[in-house]
């Protein structure tokens, strides 16, 4: 999906106020050089995919300035337009004096809480001053959101840098909704009780609305060290923390790559000549394998080059015919960093000391970050994939590499410690301390017969292909905007007000309203597959023996008559423009233009034939246009496409958009409210309405029955007076109004 498009429907579908974006490290980093000012991409998983989803969204972020050249590269309100090549968002700076952004970052961000949350415990190192400058940029951070943001905004922070943010924004701006991604592992609590400020940590982050996390092992962990640490209530099934009065969500949202920029440069003729000239520069044997990585001890290099040691020992017909290619980026240059580079490069001087001969060297270090097609032309050369972390919160380059994989020959070894384990099945797993299994297992993927190395990969690539960053984007919106609009409308929990609606109902005789699709059954791929469950079948012939039920939906009557088939409900089709009333259809009076019609699907044929997934069901009088099929990435030109020929017709049709649906109506046909209005007045005004709906054609009903009956949601609308989390409640829904 491309960057404008995916804008277009995120403006359109989720945050209508624009979304703001806050980490410590920046996206772009401007330095001072003898030629000017120079641009540097930094390496790293929150940065990379980041920077991937603003340039699509569009949208604030606010991060450190920690270039040389940041100040002059930024306006007067610290703000600069980035990509610098092809501007897309705006980037904030938030400036830290020499000494706080030493406490903080290089003290107690990656000395007390990295080594900490990768379980490296004899790295932490805890100084107070840490702390209290951790707590003071915090603040500052916090201050830049405020000063950015409108009320009702969603603010997404992104890792352990800023624990203490959300805190200070639900403190001091109540009604924005905060998100946070927790980038890297939780530890469990026998681990998390090292940190000397566990309570403040926990306090700060149940500042948030949600918080995500890469594996649901990692959402466990943080309850778990909730409940060790703090006075909280803790719904294990929901995963949800109550706090203070705040609720915070946990889920799990595994990060992801931009799949097909990494798999269309992987096939670029500009990669097979880099391919060919690195190969020949390098003098490269037969077989080669790959490892990217920033300099860091969590990345298992130690271990990595003692199993390649072990490996050129144990596996002597190799030598001379592979070489294991090691790029690594520094990183964060201070100590423990620093010895662990001396460490790493003695350790590779050694291996190649031992084995190499004139023409050939066991492995080769290379220690600058690449740019993209460079890391591709690696990736795509390399016969093996190698990632060794001791822990890790996910791993984008065992992602990439996999997308790289334009022939699909490269095999995957991949710790089973980084997240990434837990969903790339096709990988060979290792236990990087366990390097002789570790060194086996490389001697197993050279000698992988092609055929089995073809199968995992093309597994792999599926896997990657499916859930790319594209996709882990919408998964976050659709949560948040659950969160944000149930935070922002008056809707209130159907069940938090069970006494006060017993005893409204006990008051009065019911008329019970039901819309089908979403509401009495799940939604499911396609339309047809949407079959009424026994369960609600039975509570539907029980509550018809008490009171009227009508059925309202938006498929035709016919099919919405026989899909329930029982016998004494009133039943609405097409959205309210055909009512059976028991007896008799009823069909309120409408003009429809039928020539125009034919027009408008016509040309939508035609421009959506290449667009797989796309469902145009005529029903005579309405129209659906389905979509939930089309696969993510052509989502956007999906519904630019639908838009650009829609907006043209907008004179003759009212046009809405759904659960991944367009309905096309006439002007002037009934819609469900007024279905609702006309069968509740004609069969039983005296009775108190219950409308259930889901979707935004039911809000036509919640709208009559405003201030008039109960009209309760499945999700939030600021239209419905109670909402329901979830299609699965009906059924006890049902069973309250039976009680
Ligand atoms: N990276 C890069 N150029 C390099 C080395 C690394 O752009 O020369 C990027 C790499 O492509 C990946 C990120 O840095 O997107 C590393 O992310 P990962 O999740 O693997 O590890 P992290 O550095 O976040 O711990
Ligand atoms: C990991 C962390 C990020 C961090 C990155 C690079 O990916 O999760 O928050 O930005 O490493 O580290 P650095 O310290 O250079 O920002």
């Amino acid at each position: 999906m491309s960057s404008k498009r995916l804008r277009t429907f995120i403006e359109d579908n989720f945050i209508d106020k624009g979304l703001f974006i806050v980490s410590n490290r920046e996206p772009y980093v401007h330095k001072k050089t003898v030629k000017g000012l120079k641009v540097d991409k930094p390496a790293g998983g929150l940065t990379s995919a980041m920077d991937a989803v603003l340039k699509a969204t569009g949208g604030t972020w606010i991060a450190w300035g920690s270039g040389s050249g940041d100040k002059e590269a930024s306006d007067e309100k610290d703000r600069v337009a980035v990509p610098p090549e092809n501007p897309s968002y705006t980037l904030r700076r938030v400036w830290l004096s020499k000494r706080v952004s030493d406490n903080y970052y290089h003290g107690y961000s990656n000395q007390v809480l990295w080594p900490l949350c990768h379980i490296a415990l004899d790295r932490v190192y805890f100084r107070r001053r840490f702390w209290e400058d951790y707590e003071k940029a915090n603040h500052l951070f916090a201050a830049a959101v405020i000063e950015e943001t409108e009320d009702d905004c969603v603010v997404w922070i992104h890792d352990y840098h800023l624990c203490l943010v959300p805190r200070i924004l639900r403190q001091k701006k109540p009604s924005l909704t905060i998100a946070h991604f927790w980038h890297i592992p939780w530890p469990d609590w026998s681990v998390f009780r090292v940190c000397p400020q566990s309570t403040q940590i926990l306090e700060g982050l149940l500042g948030n609305d949600i918080i995500g996390f890469q594996i649901p092992l990692f959402a466990k962990n943080f309850m778990d060290c909730v409940r060790e640490t703090l006075d909280a209530e803790i719904d294990y099934d929901e995963s949800t923390v109550t706090y203070r009065g705040q609720t915070t969500r946990l889920k799990a949202f595994p990060i992801s790559i931009d799949y097909d920029r990494f798999n269309s440069t992987g096939h670029s003729e500009k990669v097979t000549g880099l391919m060919k000239k690195l190969k020949a520069k390098s003098n490269l044997p037969q077989y080669t394998g790959v490892g990217v990585d920033r300099l860091e001890y969590t990345k298992g290099l130690i271990k990595r080059l003692q199993a390649l040691s072990l490996f050129f020992d144990k596996y002597e017909r190799y030598r001379k015919k592979f070489t294991f290619l090691q790029i690594t980026v520094p990183t964060r240059m201070k100590e423990p960093y620093i010895s662990y580079q001396r460490t790493v490069e003695k350790l590779i001087e050694k291996i190649n000391k031992k084995h190499a001969t004139d023409d050939w060297r066991p492995i080769i270090n290379i220690n600058k970050k690449l740019d993209h097609p460079e890391l591709v032309a690696y990736y795509r050369m390399a016969d093996i994939g190698l990632i060794s972390s001791i822990y890790d919160g996910m791993n984008l380059v065992a992602k990439e590499y996999i997308a790289s994989q334009a022939d699909e020959k490269g095999v995957l070894i991949l710790s089973e410690f980084a997240g990434a384990a837990d969903e790339l099945e096709g990988a060979i797993l290792v236990n990087p301390y366990d390097i002789e299994n570790f060194a086996d297992s490389i001697s197993m993927a050279l000698k992988m017969p092609e055929e089995e190395k073809r199968e995992r990969m093309r597994l792999l690539r599926r896997q990657v292909e499916e859930h790319d960053i594209y996709k882990w984007i919408l998964d976050i919106f659709h949560e948040l905007t659950i969160v944000s609009s149930v935070k922002h409308s008056q809707c209130k929990h159907l069940f938090d007000h069970g006494d006060l609606i017993r005893e409204r109902l006990s008051r009065h005789e019911i008329f019970l309203f039901l819309d089908y699709d979403g509401t009495l059954t799940p939604i499911v791929d396609s339309p047809e597959k949407a079959a009424l469950p026994d369960e609600i079948r039975t509570l539907l012939m029980e509550l018809r023996e008490r009171f009227p039920v009508a059925v309202i939906s938006g498929r035709t009557l016919a099919d919405v008559r026989e899909r329930v088939g029982i016998d004494g409900l009133i039943y609405a089709g097409n959205h309210g423009a055909e009512i059976w009333d028991g007896r008799e259809t009823f069909s309120p009076e409408f003009s429809m233009n039928a020539d125009r019609l034919d027009d408008f699907l016509d040309s939508l044929r035609k421009a959506l034939s290449h667009i797989q997934g796309v469902l145009i069901e005529d029903k005579g009088i309405t129209v659906s246009i389905h979509y939930r099929n089309v696969r993510i990435k052509l989502l956007g030109e999906f519904l630019n496409i639908f838009w650009s020929i829609a907006n043209g017709y907008k004179d003759s049709f009212r046009i809405t958009s759904g659960k991944k649906v367009f309905e096309i109506r006439p002007l002037n046909a009934w819609n469900k409210g007024d279905a609702v209005k006309w069968i509740w007045e004609r069969f039983g005004s005296g009775r108190l309405p219950v409308y259930i709906g889901d979707d935004t054609t039911d809000e036509d009903a919640f709208r009559v029955l405003k201030g008039r009956g109960i009209s309760v949601c499945i999700g939030c609308s600021p239209e419905a007076d109670y909402y329901l989390k979830s299609q699965k409640d009906v059924k006890e829904f049902l069973r309250f109004l039976l009680s």
